[in-house]
């Protein structure tokens, strides 16, 4: 399979991408193409990318610091103000090249940029390829609450090259392994199976599981856009597993916690809550464990940082009316939506988590 068709956007996976993205330049006229990076994706990944290119069209990197923390409407005022002082029209094109914050916050310049521009994502991590680009999820930060700010808007096209995995270090790699991992316990056991078996992850194996991941994702998109229902069961492992990942951003005295790490605790934790309220099975709540931390280290989190996650928890923004909204499941592939859970069903799941 090399194409996917999103709601307003194409997915292409590998070469055949670029032969669209060139064909696509030749018939429209930009009148300039934005590329976006950071310093990784810059020395990493745009020289192969820009030799796949063909358009006479002028092109600008722009450059951003990497990482979370810099995923905030202040970059955006320094992206926005460089395309200005380059001329930036409503004809200009932006190709976002990089990981999540590349795409999303990308995806929120371009869209917001003279009222919107059009974009094209080329994820350069394993979690953007079967997450951040794909569905339209665009935004930033707001201080240590994630993805306060931002728009539903879907590119014109996103390329999936897993080329570029090959420039990932492997803590990257694991990081967007969870949201597969999730992808898989959302869907079926057979996925469930699929995925936990891939132990050393060549990238022929990985690409596999990255069309069949996209393709999970991409089919609950088709259902629900913008996140009324269905889509809802993206967010399993994410509401607890934000509020982690948002603590240990906000203290970086502590261990420095990859996106997908934070949502791998995330997962062990509301698989636990759909054990205590729906009956999850015992056997595969134990599997699901063993199989998450025999890819990611557990992670100390003591009481006090317990009592301050759940604090974060109040800002999330998947909640409603105040109350602290799950995504559960009654078994693999078996969604529950808008479970409201009580605050000492949560340290019931830490307790679980931390033996
Ligand atoms: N990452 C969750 C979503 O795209 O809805």
């Amino acid at each position: 399979m090399q194409h996917l068709r999103s709601n307003n956007s194409d997915i292409y996976f590998g070469g055949i991408g670029y032969q669209k993205l060139n064909s696509f330049l030749s018939k429209n006229q930009f009148s300039i193409i934005f590329v976006l990076v950071d310093e990784n994706t810059h020395e990493h990944c745009l020289p192969y990318f820009l030799g796949a290119l063909e358009t006479k069209v002028t092109i600008e990197i722009i450059e951003i610091e990497s990482g979370e923390v810099n995923k905030t409407i202040e970059t955006c005022a320094g992206v926005w103000n460089a395309m200005s002082e380059l001329n930036g029209d409503r004809k200009s094109l932006m190709i976002n090249l990089g990981g999540g914050v590349i795409t999303d916050m990308g995806g929120f310049i371009a869209s917001t940029f003279k009222r919107g521009i059009e974009f094209i994502n080329v994820p350069t991590t394993l979690l953007s390829m079967v997450d951040a680009s794909v569905g339209g999820k665009t935004g930033v930060d707001l201080g240590s609450l994630k993805n306060q700010v931002g728009v539903f808007n879907e590119g014109e096209m996103v390329i999936v090259d897993p080329y570029y995995l090959s420039t990932l270090p492997d803590e990257q790699l694991r990081s967007g392994y969870a949201e597969i991992l999730k992808h898989a316990l959302i869907t079926s056991d057979k996925d469930w199976q699929l995925v936990k078996n891939i132990k050393e992850k060549t990238l022929e194996e990985l690409e596999v599981i990255i069309i069949r991941s996209v393709h999970i994702k991409n089919d609950v998109v088709l259902e629900d856009a913008l996140e009324n229902g269905l889509r809802k069961t993206l967010n399993f492992g994410h509401t607890l597993g934000h509020a982690v990942e948002s603590y240990f951003l906000a203290h970086p005295e502590k261990e420095l916690l990859l996106h997908g790490e934070a949502i791998a605790i995330g997962m062990i934790l509301a698989t636990h809550l759909s054990k205590q309220l729906f009956d999850f099975p015992e056997e595969k709540l134990i599997d699901i464990k063993k199989e998450i931390l025999s890819i990611y280290d557990p992670v100390d989190i003591t009481e006090d940082d317990l009592n301050e996650i759940k604090q974060l928890l109040i800002h999330d923004k998947k909640n409603s009316f105040g109350n602290i909204n799950f995504v559960l499941l009654s078994d693999i592939g078996k969604h529950l939506l808008d479970v409201e859970v009580r605050e000492k069903q949560i340290s019931a799941a830490f307790a679980f988590y931390r033996v």
